[in-house]
C-alpha cells in the first residue's frame, strides 16, 4: 500500500491514538520529527508529553557524540518496563542518525522495540505502522534513497511564523571526526523551483514570513543540478510575504564570493551567519580534512562583515581532537581572540566508530579535554559579554515566540535577526497579543546569554 493511499484513507478508519517522541540531535532531526507528526495527525495520532498516556512511543536519535548516543540508551532500556508491566501493546520505534547505522543491531538487542527507520525513510512510517498494527513486528527500513533526485513538499504542524526548509540532504565532506556522512548519505539538492514553489505555498497558506533552508553544507547546494546556493538565496528574497532568510550550515571551504555578495545585497538575509571554524590550528585543520586554513577563515569573516554590516557570527569548535598539542589548542584560544563570535557551541571531541579519527593515535584524555573545554567557554563568555553589552540602549526588532520567566516575573520572549534573544516587559498577554508579532523593544541590560528590553511597538 502506498503512503498517499494510506494517508487519504478518513482518519475516521483508524482510531484515536497518541504519540509520544523525543528528539536528540540537530534542527535536521527536529524537523523530521515535525515531518513524522504530520503524518501521524493524518492517521489520527495525536502528540502527547506523557510517556504513560502513549500508545506509540518513538525516538528520533543523533549519532554525532557518544553523549547523545548514551542518553537515547538509556531512555530507550527505560520503556521495557512500560511495556512489560502497564501497556503491552504499545508500539516502540527508533528512527534518525542512530537508527540508520544500526538498526538492525538495536532490533536484535532490545526485545521491546518493534522498528527502526533510517535517515531516508522518514516517508514510510504510514506503511511501517500499517504493517505493525496489521501484526508485524521488528521491521527495519535503513537504505538509503538511491534515486537521483530530491524532491519532498515542507510538512508543517505548528503555529508559528517560522518553518524549517530542507534544500538538501547527505554530506559529501568527510570530516574526519564525523558520523554525519554515514548516517545521512551523499549530497542531493531538491531544485531552486521546487524550493521556492515550497515556500511561495507556506507563505500563503500557513502565514509562514520567516524560512530557515537547512543542509548539512548549504555551500554545495544544487551542484548536481548546476545551480548554486546564491542562486537560490536571491529567488527566495523575491518571494513576497517573506520576511527573513536564515540559513545552516555553511561550510568555509566553500563560501563562495557571490554568498559573501550576497550578503550585502539581498534585503531579507538574516544578520546573522552560523559559520564552524572547528579549530585555530592550521594542523589539526588538516587533520580534520576540513580544507581551508584559519588565515582563510578569518578572510570570510572580515569580508562578510565588511559587505553586511551588523552581521554576526556564531561557529562550532571541538577541542582534544587526536594529537592536539597545547600549541595547537592554544591556537583555537587565539583565534577566538580574533573572531569575537557571538556565541559558540564547543565541544570535547568525541570518537566515533566508523571514522577515521577513531583510529587515530594520540587521543587526549578526559581530564585534559575537560580543562580545555572550561577556558575556551570561559573565554568565550567574556567575550560574549562584552559584545553584548553594546546593545544596550539600542533598539530591535524581534520576532516574539513566547513568553518566558526572568527573576519569577513573566516576561514576552522574541528573537531578532541576528539571533538573539531578548526578554522584554510589554502589553499584558490579554490586552494585546503580541504572539508571533515582529515588535520594536529597547534594549535596558544584556549578559552574555540573555537580554531584557522594553517595549516599545509593533512594527
Ligand atoms: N554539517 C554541520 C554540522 C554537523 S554536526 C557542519 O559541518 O558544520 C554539528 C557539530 O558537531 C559539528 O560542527 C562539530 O563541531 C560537532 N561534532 C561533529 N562530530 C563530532 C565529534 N566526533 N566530536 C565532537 N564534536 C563533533
Ligand atoms: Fe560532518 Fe563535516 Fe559534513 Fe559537517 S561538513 S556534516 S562536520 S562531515
Ligand atoms: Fe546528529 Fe544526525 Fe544531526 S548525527 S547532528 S541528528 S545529522
Amino acid at each position: 500500500m502506498l503512503n498517499s493511499d494510506l494517508e487519504n484513507k478518513d482518519p475516521i478508519d483508524y482510531p484515536k491514538r497518541n504519540v509520544w517522541i523525543k528528539t536528540f540531535g540537530c534542527q535536521m532531526n527536529y524537523h523530521d520529527t515535525e515531518r513524522v507528526l504530520s503524518h501521524l495527525r493524518k492517521l489520527n495520532f495525536l502528540p502527547t508529553d506523557d510517556k504513560n498516556d502513549a500508545d506509540l512511543l518513538l525516538f528520533n536519535t543523533c549519532a554525532v557524540r557518544a553523549l547523545a548516543n548514551m542518553k537515547f540508551y538509556s531512555q530507550l532500556g527505560e520503556l521495557k518496563v512500560l511495556k512489560k508491566q502497564k501497556k503491552s501493546n504499545i508500539v516502540i520505534g527508533v528512527l534518525g542518525c542512530i537508527s540508520q547505522i544500526e538498526g538492525q543491531e538495536l532490533l536484535k538487542k532490545y526485545k521491546h522495540l518493534d522498528f527502526a527507520l533510517g535517515t531516508d525513510m522518514v516517508d514510510q512510517i504510514p506503511e511501517v505502522l500499517y504493517r505493525i498494527y496489521s501484526g508485524e513486528s521488528k521491521i527495519v527500513l535503513d537504505s538509503f534513497d538511491k534515486t537521483s533526485a530530491y524532491s519532498i513538499e515542507t510538512k508543517i504542524t505548528h503555529q508559528s511564523p517560522q518553518a524549517f526548509i530542507n534544500i538538501m540532504k547527505g554530506c559529501n565532506n568527510f570530516c574526519t571526526y564525523c558520523i554525519v556522512p554515514y548516517t545521512r548519505g551523499r549530497e542531493k539538492s531538491r531544485l531552486i523551483k521546487e524550493v521556492v514553489a515550497d515556500i511561495q505555498r507556506l507563505v500563503e497558506h500557513n502565514g509562514i514570513a520567516e524560512v530557515t533552508l537547512l543542509g548539512q553544507n548549504v555551500n554545495s547546494f544544487g551542484k548536481e543540478n548546476q545551480e548554486t546556493f546564491p542562486e537560490l538565496l536571491a529567488r527566495v528574497n523575491q518571494i513576497a510575504g517573506l520576511r527573513l532568510i536564515r540559513y545552516t550550515t555553511s561550510h568555509p571551504k566553500d563560501l563562495s564570493d557571490e554568498l559573501i555578495n550576497a550578503h550585502g545585497t539581498l534585503s531579507k538575509l538574516a544578520l546573522h551567519l552560523h559559520l564552524p571554524v572547528q579549530s585555530g590550528s592550521n594542523t589539526v585543520l588538516a587533520r580534520m580534512n576540513r580544507k581551508y586554513t584559519r588565515e582563510a577563515y578569518l578572510d570570510l569573516l572580515a569580508r562578510l562583515r565588511d559587505k553586511q554590516k551588523g552581521i554576526v557570527i556564531s561557529s562550532d569548535i571541538i577541542v582534544g581532537f587526536p594529537g592536539e598539542t597545547d600549541e595547537e589548542y592554544e591556537d583555537t584560544i587565539d583565534l577566538l581572540k580574533q573572531a569575537r563570535f557571538d556565541f559558540i557551541f564547543s565541544f570535547k571531541f568525541s570518537k566515533r566508530p566508523g571514522t577515521q579519527a577513531y583510529l587515530m593515535e594520540d587521543h587526549p584524555d578526559d581530564q585534559i579535554k575537560s580543562k580545555r573545554l572550561k577556558k575556551l567557554q570561559d573565554l568565550q563568555l567574556a567575550i560574549q559579554n562584552e559584545i553584548r553589552q553594546e546593545m544596550v540602549g539600542k533598539t530591535m526588532q524581534l520576532l516574539v515566540d513566547g513568553v518566558g520567566k526572568i527573576e519569577g516575573k513573566k516576561k514576552w520572549k522574541g528573537r531578532s535577526s541576528c539571533n538573539r534573544i531578548v526578554h522584554f516587559d510589554g502589553p499584558p498577554e490579554q490586552s494585546v497579543p503580541l504572539l508571533y508579532k515582529w515588535v520594536t523593544v529597547k534594549i535596558t541590560s544584556s549578559t552574555a546569554l540573555s537580554a531584557q528590553g522594553e517595549f516599545i511597538s509593533i512594527c
